[in-house]
């Protein structure tokens, strides 16, 4: 089984969404650097190991990620998965767990990297926004992409029900993209992520629908 580590900073949807997929993983660890975060009050009422690490109380970014890696060390993953963890990591925490370090991001990378994504798509006018699963480097949002979603835009979408609809589509492919990492198949070559054995030609882009 492919021990995966969670870290996440508030509601915990795409936890959720990896937990419940029925992957071949077993999730040994949910940490958050938000004590209230309620990824962990879900997470320790199944008896999922729950860790908070509030960040305000460490001196600054480089102690507090030694400090979160030794934690999520003490788990021994060979996966760790960010799920909505708002926080920007150190090069040095990157280096340690570079291609075992997946996140999603609400848009479809590289277009509109940061944060407010559903707004910033909406005022550049584009017809297609979605979210992307990617390995993690020290190029922020920047990383080997997995897999990504596709979401029409409407005329009359808000950020929230365009941020819905994409959410959607993120509990899609996060358990994909996982699932894959567990079946060992996702070779990262020159910067790209290649899907190994891909004999049902399943695409990696995954259209609305
Ligand atoms: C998700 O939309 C995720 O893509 C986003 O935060 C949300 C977390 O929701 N992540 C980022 O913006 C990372 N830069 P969740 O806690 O319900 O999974």
């Amino acid at each position: 089984m492919t021990r995966v580590v969670v870290l996440l900073s508030g509601r915990g949807s795409n936890f959720r969404a990896i937990a419940e997929a029925g992957l071949p993983i077993e999730i040994a660890a949910v940490i958050s650097n938000r004590p209230q975060a309620a990824g962990l009050a879900w997470a320790r009422e199944r008896g999922i190991p729950a860790t908070a690490l509030d960040h305000t109380e460490y001196a600054d970014r480089a102690v507090f990620d030694a400090r979160l890696a030794d934690e999520i060390e003490r788990h021994r993953p060979d996966l760790v998965v960010l799920a909505g963890y708002m926080r920007i990591l150190s090069a040095a925490f990157i280096a340690r767990f570079e291609g075992r370090l997946l996140n999603i991001h609400p848009s479809l990378l590289p277009m509109f990297p940061g944060l407010k994504t559903h707004e910033r798509a909406l005022a550049e006018g584009v017809k297609v926004h979605g979210c992307t699963v990617h390995f993690v480097t020290a190029d922020l949002d920047h990383g080997p992409i997995v897999i990504q979603a596709a979401v029409p835009v409407r005329a009359d979408d808000t950020p929230e029900t365009l941020a819905a609809r994409v959410l959607a589509q993120e509990h899609r492919i996060y358990p994909q993209a996982v699932r894959w990492f567990a079946e060992g198949r996702l070779a990262i070559r020159d910067g790209r992520v290649n899907l190994q054995d891909d004999s049902t030609s399943q695409s990696v882009l995954v259209p609305e629908g």
